[in-house]
């Protein structure tokens, strides 16, 4: 579905002079008609954004997503989906709307907490790994936030041995395997601890026990997570809620079930279903039995 695109908009982009065209497929949380009253954890607002050579990627993304929520974000190649989530900790800034994490403007004086407290794991593991060693790239956020010692140790113990890397530690990265690169990509994140998770592709190169693994490891975070994936029973298996973003505005918004189950807009978003698979016929860790 097409955004409608209205008139330009502060920043050179091209904001929608009306409410976006996205489709509500069902309550993006709470039960049936009952509003949610946990604080929102992310909320976006007319979001459009443009890259320095013109072109345009966000048409005007409106998201909110409460606290403790897991959201899969879908949708095919160039959608934007990468480009949104470099603006939740302001490696990319809106070019109009807004962005507000715990209710802070992800903007100005606030960007070192806002940074703290959103964990950004990159599509590419080799931009997040830039240290001679392992060890040093999970400890580098957490030395910052100033620990040190033990403690430092700990954390990043903690986080390596969560991913399944503990011993590897004093590898180059660049010694890894992409999975495993990977994976240590997500210890860095997991080491400051988050309140907001963020994922671009986490399943990608992760052989089948490493996907499992990383399930496990994300599904027992008590935290707000947003997941982008192409993987959609990784997105159904982690995840109540998704939405599919298409053309820089999310096309759809309601639980990852109803989605996957709804044929028309799969395909109408390029989405497809691995061979084989029926939603109707999982269990999830989020949503239990399908219908
Ligand atoms: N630095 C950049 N400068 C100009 N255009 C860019 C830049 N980065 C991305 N784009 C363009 O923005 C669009 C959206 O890219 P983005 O990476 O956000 O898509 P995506 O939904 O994450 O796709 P994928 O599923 O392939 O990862 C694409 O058309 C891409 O070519
Ligand atoms: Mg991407």
């Amino acid at each position: 579905m097409k955004a409608a695109r209205g008139s330009a908009g502060s920043g050179g982009v091209v904001v929608p002079s009306e409410a976006t065209a996205s489709s509500q497929v069902a309550a993006p949380s709470g039960s049936a008609g009952v509003p949610d009253a946990r604080p929102l954890a992310v909320e976006i607002d007319g979001l459009a954004f443009a890259y320095p050579d013109g072109r345009q990627v966000l048409f005007g993304v409106d998201l909110a997503i409460t606290r403790g929520e897991r959201v899969a974000v879908l949708g095919p190649n160039g959608a934007g989906k990468t480009t949104l989530m470099l603006h939740l900790n302001g490696i990319l800034t809106a070019g109009a709307g807004s962005v507000r994490i715990e209710g802070m403007p992800v903007a100005g004086p606030q960007m070192r907490e806002i940074r703290r407290r959103v964990g950004l794991v990159f599509q590419d593991p080799d931009d997040q790994l830039f240290m001679p060693t392992v060890g040093q790239d999970v400890a580098f956020g957490p030395a910052n936030l100033g620990l040190r010692g033990p403690e430092l140790a700990d954390r990043v113990a903690d986080a390596l041995s969560a991913v399944g890397l503990a011993g590897h530690a004093d590898r180059p990265p660049h010694h890894l395997s992409l999975g495993e690169r990977r994976r240590a990509a997500v210890a860095t994140v997991l080491a400051m601890r988050p309140d907001v998770l963020v994922l671009d592709e986490p399943s990608a190169n992760l052989d089948p026990a490493g996907r499992r693994e990383l399930a496990e490891v994300l599904g027992g975070l008590d935290l707000t997570l947003i997941m982008v994936t192409h993987d959609l029973p990784y997105a159904l298996q982690l995840c109540a809620r998704s939405v599919i973003l298409d053309q820089g505005v999310i096309a759809a918004d309601g639980s990852t079930a109803s989605l996957l189950g709804d044929e028309e807009l799969m395909a109408a978003h390029r989405l497809e279903l691995p061979f084989g698979f029926n939603p109707r016929h999982v269990l999830t860790d989020s949503g239990g039995a399908m219908p």
